[in-house]
């Protein structure tokens, strides 16, 4: 077989961090080709330099056995290479077809106002090619984020590219859209594209990769047979040792009640919940996107408001309308989504990380911040979290995806909590640093915090969660003890599919 991308001793450093050192890699034609590593192994940074993002700053690239320069994004797009990024780039207010032939938009020569029905035929052809439905006329600001996941696979394969390659595609995904994409990557692989496969999820590089390369701290580690490893071995290579007791949580004695939800609505998103969280508990809310899980955690920070029910905590009624009086409660909320609100991407790792504690940082008396302290809080933050940055000052925008998430939970832990919601923790997150944050989620129960963890990971609801509740359309359709909970009947829970056959959804 010949090759489709030979990487030669690529190195790329950018201030303070030796992202890339000496990194070979060689994707033959037609395969499937995963590259795994921890949080800021160098994945995405490699595929950037492919990309025509980054200049390496030593190094060869050899696309289909030919020396090539990659200077910005059109040299690669001339080389055959698309690139679906971690963090999704369309145009929002334009519709589907317009974002997947954005560079070439068919237009009349005179007076150069775009062909809309040819632009809507061209578009239709390509969905057909390999089984995507979306209406070509949608604004992709209406879409689900797979949907637009959809709509850059097009983009890639309106260039005709040879060469994909998916940083982190399922990362927002649900199960039946993973199984969707893997049916997209079989055409694309059964016309003799090449694919390059980045993910934290070990199961799918077995599912779909021919091939896995394996970075670590910058530097190529081995490329395998997915046939000849196991996911342990995967793990060893990545990480330098086996993650061990990956899945073991203490569960922790539990104290009084600290959150009571009592039959709380939020029109149109959810109605009439009622259940509680203990000290020490770990409670997992399971259900499909869309169910109301996000909504609810929402409203029990302040960020929606509610339109009937009570929040009550340690007893006591308590107001959420604002960020604010949720802080003041001593509720913490770490979303999932922190490009749009999790992380203040052009401040440093430290001013994240003091933002929600800025008074108790200050001198008394004065309003300078105490940088003694923030410094104290920063390092033992970086210890306990093994967070991976150049210096204190880096902008967190610049961090790699997995220590951004981090920094996140850093955050809401550095402050006063009582109830920490957390909305996919370790969405993103590689193996190793999830073992760390399952480890630090039981320290936390321990020390008598309540937490909410709403998950679409069915195995981590299952192994941390002391009970999980299920939502479907809005209302809670179980709620199951540790000896109840298994992934078929979450599901069944999660769907409508327990009220047994002829349930066809609907209200309840
Ligand atoms: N533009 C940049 N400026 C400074 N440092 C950067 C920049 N881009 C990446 N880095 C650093 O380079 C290293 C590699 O980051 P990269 O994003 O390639 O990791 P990754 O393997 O994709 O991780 P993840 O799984 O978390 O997405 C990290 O230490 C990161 O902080
Ligand atoms: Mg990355």
């Amino acid at each position: 077989m010949t090759k489709a991308v030979e990487i030669v001793k690529i190195t790329k450093t950018f201030p303070g961090v030796k992202a890339l050192s000496n990194v070979e890699m060689s994707v033959k034609t037609g395969e499937v080709h995963a590259i795994v590593g921890e949080n800021g192994a160098g994945k995405s940074t490699l595929m950037k330099i492919l990309g025509g993002v980054y200049r390496p700053d030593d190094g060869q690239i050899l696309i289909h056995g030919k020396a090539v320069v990659i200077k910005d994004v059109s040299d690669s797009v001339e080389c055959g290479i698309s690139i679906i990024y971690q963090e999704l780039n369309l145009m929002p207010e334009l519709t589907v077809s317009e974002n997947v032939f954005i560079t070439e938009l068919p237009k009349m020569k005179a007076t150069g106002i775009v062909r809309r029905g040819e632009l809507y035929r061209k578009t239709r052809a390509l969905m057909e090619r390999v089984n995507i439905e979306l209406n070509p006329d949608s604004l992709v600001n209406d879409l689900s984020v797979s949907e637009k996941q959809m709509v850059e696979i097009l983009k890639a394969l309106s260039h005709d590219s040879s060469i994909i390659v998916m940083d982190e595609p399922t990362a927002a995904l649900s199960n039946v859209e993973v199984s969707k994409l893997y049916s997209i990557i079989e055409t694309l692989k059964a016309r003799g594209k090449t694919i390059i496969y980045i993910s934290h999820r070990l199961k799918e590089i077995f599912d779909i990769a021919d091939r896995v390369t394996v970075l670590r701290d910058g530097s190529f580690v081995a490329t395998k047979d997915i046939k000849s490893l196991t996911q342990d071995d995967i793990v060893r290579l990545m990480v330098g040792r086996s993650v061990e007791n990956f899945y073991n949580r203490d569960h922790a004695t539990f104290g009084d009640t600290v959150i009571e939800i009592d039959h709380l609505s939020c029109a149109p998103y959810f109605q009439n919940l009622s259940f509680s969280v203990r000290s020490g508990e770990v409670l997992g809310i399971a259900g499909l996107m869309g169910c109301g899980r996000e909504e609810l955690a929402k409203v029990l920070y302040g960020l929606l408001n509610r339109t009937k029910g009570r929040v009550l905590i340690n007893g006591i009624p308590t107001e959420v309308r604002h960020p604010r009086e949720a802080l003041r409660a001593g509720i913490q909320f770490v979303t999932e989504d922190r490009k749009d609100s999790g992380i203040f991407p052009l401040m440093s790792v430290k001013e994240n990380l003091s933002i929600n504690i800025i008074k108790k940082l200050c001198n008394i008396f004065s309003l300078l911040i105490n940088t003694e302290k923030e410094n104290r809080l920063l390092e033992s933050y970086t210890k306990f979290m093994n967070l991976k940055y150049a210096s204190d000052s880096q902008r967190v925008m610049f961090l790699s995806g997995g220590n951004q998430q981090k920094v996140v939970l850093a955050r809401a832990l550095a402050g006063e909590c009582r109830v920490l919601i957390l909305l996919e923790p370790t969405r993103g997150i590689d193996v190793g640093a999830k073992a760390e944050i399952y480890d630090l989620l039981g320290n936390l129960a321990k020390k008598g915090i309540a937490v909410i963890m709403i998950s679409s990971d069915l195995p981590e609801l299952i192994t941390q969660s002391d009970r999980v509740l299920v939502m479907f359309q809005g209302q809670i359709t179980g709620l199951l003890e540790r000896n109840e909970m298994d992934e078929e009947r979450i599901m069944q829970y999660a769907t409508g599919t327990h009220f047994g056959e002829g349930f066809t959804g609907g209200a309840l």
